[in-house]
């Protein structure tokens, strides 16, 4: 039996007609470029999301540079951030020239840390090199930071919070939904996200309307009011019309998805719990299960012993972002972020995916089981 990480294919086989109707609709009108499928796109994200405006664009790590270009990020601003995420989000700061301030993740949600974001602030402040700009929050996994802390603290120093919902589409954090949080939040349609398009593709949420307006300026080359005016520096970061025909089709059925992933996850802590460290939701969280991770003491040999049964592994994050090479201008060295360098030698993504079978399932439960057998660790 193959068991795919991600299960593209029977996706596709489920919606096929959708699928093709939305891309031969694209094929008949021609408008390859800020099609009619854009606007429609943007509009039912706005509604999923329940933000006043969606602003499509070609990747989630357009989403992110976009939002800190219209506030003028760039040299001499500090944007906070976690070590313990995929690279673009701390790429874009560093690519406007702002400096990247790394701050811990918590242990138990491996999202940033509200306390060591204050204190990052204050040592920022009290240097006086930089000034405190921007927060990035990473939803990590699918499961939303904590932004009752973060808007709270982000509000007292006077920064800006730009949520990186790359993996969190289709999650809540006390009845508000992933996408809806700080003053604009980011999210990515790459293939293998939750809602994936069949390439790259990007989208920004925000409820401030000058924002909006300058992140479509942005997305076009900084056009003005009419195709000959440029008035700001700006990207070609559309999305094409093609994908967001995709993605329509898709976002239908995404609610169901998330329903299913959320039920593979229970599966999977029920029976995979104080065996390895199973990933914790608390009271007023809900997950998009984007991935399902766990940590283990023995992480490297558990993957080997899952690769020989055919179970597909991956490891987000084998390095964290302070110990990159390009990042290395920084000055961090290994314990630096402790947290972050635990959980990267620990942490360990099985499986996850809304059409994965019940069979599916106890294959990969039953491997992990034999894998770990008497030298499983004991969690509480
Ligand atoms: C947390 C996070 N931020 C940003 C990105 C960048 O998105 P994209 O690959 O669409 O540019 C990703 C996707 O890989 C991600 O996981």
């Amino acid at each position: 039996m193959t068991i795919p990480f991600v299960d593209l294919k029977t996706q596709f086989e489920a919606i096929e007609s959708d699928i093709r109707k939305n891309i031969d609709k694209v094929l008949a009108h021609g408008k390859y470029v800020m099609g009619p499928e854009i606007a429609e796109l943007e509009s039912h994200l706005a509604q999923f999301a329940e933000v006043k405006h969606v602003v499509s664009c070609s990747s989630g790590t357009d989403a992110l540079l976009m939002p800190l270009m219209a506030w003028g990020v760039g040299k001499g601003d500090a944007v906070f951030t976690t070590p313990f995420t995929f690279f673009a989000t701390a790429e874009v700061i560093g690519l406007l020239g702002a400096t990247p301030v790394f701050v811990d993740v918590d242990p138990v949600t491996y999202n940033i840390d509200p306390g060591n974001l204050e204190q990052a602030i204050l040592e920022i402040k009290k240097e006086q090199n930089l000034r405190p700009r921007v927060v990035i929050p990473v939803d990590l996994f699918g499961l939303p930071a904590e932004y009752d802390a973060i808007e709270k603290i982000a509000l007292e120093h006077d920064i800006l919070v730009l949520e990186d919902a790359a993996q969190s589409l289709g999650a809540e954090y006390m009845g508000r939904k992933a996408g809806s949080f700080g003053h604009a939040a980011a999210t990515s349609f790459f293939p293998a996200k939750p809602l994936g398009c069949y390439g790259d593709g990007g989208a920004v949420f925000t409820n401030d309307d000058e924002l909006a307006e300058n992140l479509t300026s942005i997305r076009v080359h900084g056009q003005g009011g009419d195709k000959y005016q440029n008035i700001r520096i700006g990207l070609n970061a559309r999305m094409d019309s093609i994908q967001a025909a995709i993605l329509m089709a898709k976002l239908k059925v995404f609610p169901e998805e998330i329903e299913k992933r959320r039920s593979l996850a229970k599966t999977y802590n029920t029976n995979l719990s104080g065996l390895v460290k199973t990933p914790s939701v608390s009271d007023g969280m809900k997950s998009a299960w984007a991935q399902y991770s766990i940590l283990c003491e023995k992480r490297d040999r558990l993957r080997e012993e899952l690769a020989k049964a055919d179970i597909p592994t991956a490891i987000y994050y084998q390095k964290p972002l302070h110990l990159q090479p390009a990042f290395g201008y920084l000055g961090h060295k290994p314990g630096s972020f402790p947290v972050s360098e635990e959980l990267s030698g620990k942490i360990l993504s099985l499986p996850m995916n809304p059409y994965m079978t019940g069979e599916q399932t106890d294959v990969v439960i039953g491997a992990v089981r034999n894998a770990l057998g008497e030298r499983a660790v004991k969690y509480k």
